[in-house]
């Protein structure tokens, strides 16, 4: 099973890019092949647009489903996560989507709502577990990493396995019911 993890900050000292590491390592844990992918290598070539930039197109093209992992920036999404799904349109068609939010208070919660919708716009499905990762700051260490990163697991579980079921389930759906728009 494929299912990369899409960072959603390019911000200069962010933080939570911590907790994206840590999602991506989880999954390559448990047998996921996973590409990490950061706006941060596209952000010469905004706006991204229906680019189909390489090699997050090929990424996508082949994936099973994807998490989005990514700060919340004034109750919203950062425009960098935003141009990753833009640049894309077929390649994410009836695969399921995973969230996880990072912010102060809210966690990341009004993110993760919000991506929601617009992911749906390019016919993706979103899942109904979320991971939220509040005051962020305070939960790194001097290097920047997460302190107890296995604190985190007993409540990720839920949301992984809601995305495998979804991942798998759909693959089966796409192979056999290929989506006809006539
Ligand atoms: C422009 C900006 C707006 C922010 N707005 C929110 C917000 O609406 N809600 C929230 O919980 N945190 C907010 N934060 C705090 C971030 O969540 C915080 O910086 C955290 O470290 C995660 O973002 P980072 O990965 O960019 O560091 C904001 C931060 C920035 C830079």
């Amino acid at each position: 099973m494929k299912i990369p993890v899409l960072y959603g900050s390019i911000r200069e000292g962010r933080k939570s890019e911590a907790v994206a590491k840590f999602i991506h390592a989880e999954l390559l844990k448990r047998g996921i092949e996973s590409e990490y992918v950061a706006p941060e290598q596209y952000k010469e070539m905004e706006p991204l647009e229906h680019k189909h930039p390489e090699p997050w197109k090929t990424i996508m093209e082949q994936a099973d489903g994807l998490i989005i992992v990514t700060p919340e920036y004034n109750h919203g999404y950062p425009g960098a996560v935003k141009e990753m799904i833009d640049a894309l349109t077929t390649e994410f068609a009836h695969k399921p989507v995973g969230i996880i939010g990072a912010g102060g208070f809210s966690g990341g919660m009004r993110v993760v709502e919000q991506l929601r919708q617009v992911v749906i716009e390019q016919k993706m499905v979103p899942i109904r577990e979320a991971g939220y990762f509040p005051m962020i700051w305070e939960l790194l260490d001097e290097k920047g990493e997460l302190k107890n990163p296995d604190q985190y697991i007993p409540r990720l579980e839920p949301f992984f396995k809601e995305l495998f079921w979804y991942a798998e389930v759909l693959k089966e759906g796409r192979e056999k019911h290929p989506w006809t728009e006539k």
